[in-house]
């Protein structure tokens, strides 16, 4: 009888250690956040992305874990937004150029020559116009958190050219943005939608003669070096939306959600804090590495860009809404 009592009393307490320790083992399980993204370490949005995840991990102490993948390593340009959708990614940070089989109306952003400058786009990025436009997504399972900025775009090809007349016939690496294929076809030469990662190799080999992007993607992915001459024609922005699996998202107990919109509100500051300083440092180095040479505009040849592609305009505008679109260029004649 006693020792019935003894072996009882022993399984008792050996089910209510092993509880125990399987509770604390889950209290202490962080939730594990894959953040994915295209580019270098060593740019803005490199840079902003472990930013998060060091603020995140820290208002946060052993409740989350964010694991970024930099370098198209996770997933590339043609695969992140499906992956996000089925949750094998939970932060992802594609430029908004590539939004545009999700929402028409984000393609605002790509309207060539529309922001003066990265301050004009921000200013609208955070007016009730940009900021609704993080929400326009929900109905298919993307939430926006927020914009991050890259800077101005430029053109660049594997030969010299000056105006659009010099890049007739030529094939552009472009993102998969139907208003660059239309920018490529106001110029006459042809647009090719390329993933991030594949672009290098297509300027080296021959596939495509030119790409355009900021100084900082040329020069981390070294574009430079298999380019002649680019030209400073600052004909639109590149910027990020910072999306989440939406049903994920909702999903997170609400002390984890706070704390990581915190994290994400403060690293948007700081990418938009070094964002111009990152291109300004690659725009140097290409000119110090004297591998391509970098041409400034006169404003008659800029406005030979600027008159040539004024037709894509027409062709967006139903999609994309003429009252957004002057909301939009409202923020660069603004003082
Ligand atoms: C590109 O595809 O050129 C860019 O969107 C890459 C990036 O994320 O900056």
């Amino acid at each position: 009888m006693f020792k019935k009592i003894t072996n009882l009393f022993t399984a008792i307490t050996f089910v209510a250690v092993t509880s125990l320790f399987a509770f604390s083992a889950s209290a202490q399980t962080p939730i594990v956040i894959k953040l994915s993204h295209v580019v270098a370490e060593n740019t803005p949005k490199g840079l902003a992305s472990l930013k998060f995840k060091e603020l995140a991990e820290k208002k946060l102490p052993g409740k989350v874990q964010i694991q970024v993948f930099p370098n198209s390593q996770l997933f590339g340009d043609a695969k992140e937004l499906e992956a996000l959708l089925l949750n094998d990614v939970q932060i992802i940070i594609p430029s908004l150029s590539k939004f545009d089989r999700y929402t028409k109306k984000i393609q605002v952003f790509d309207l060539p020559f529309l922001f003066k400058d990265t301050k004009a786009a921000q200013s609208f990025q955070s007016s009730k116009e940009g900021q609704a436009l993080l929400k326009s997504m929900e109905d298919k399972g993307l939430i926006g958190l927020a914009y991050w900025a890259n800077g101005m775009r430029h053109f660049a090809a594997n030969k010299d050219f000056t105006v659009p007349a010099d890049i007739k016939g030529l094939k552009f690496r472009i993102q998969a943005s139907d208003v660059y294929e239309s920018i490529m076809k106001a110029f006459g030469a042809n647009g090719q939608k390329m993933a991030f990662a594949e672009v290098y190799q297509g300027l080296q080999t021959g596939v495509v003669d030119g790409q355009e992007n900021t100084f900082s993607n040329m020069y981390s992915m070294k574009f430079h070096e298999v380019q002649k001459t680019i030209v400073e024609t600052n004909h639109g922005i590149l910027d990020y939306m910072v999306v989440v699996n939406a049903k994920w998202w909702n999903g997170l107990p609400a002390d984890i959600k706070k704390g990581l919109t915190e994290a994400m509100n403060e690293a948007t500051v700081y990418n938009n804090k070094i964002s111009q300083e990152k291109n300004d440092e690659a725009r140097k180095s290409i000119v110090d590495s004297g591998k391509t040479k970098i041409k400034i505009l006169t404003d008659a040849q800029l406005a030979e860009w600027k008159k040539a592609v004024a037709p894509v305009y027409a062709q967006f505008e139903n999609d994309i809404g003429t009252d957004l679109i002057k909301a939009a260029q409202s923020h660069s004649t603004k003082k």
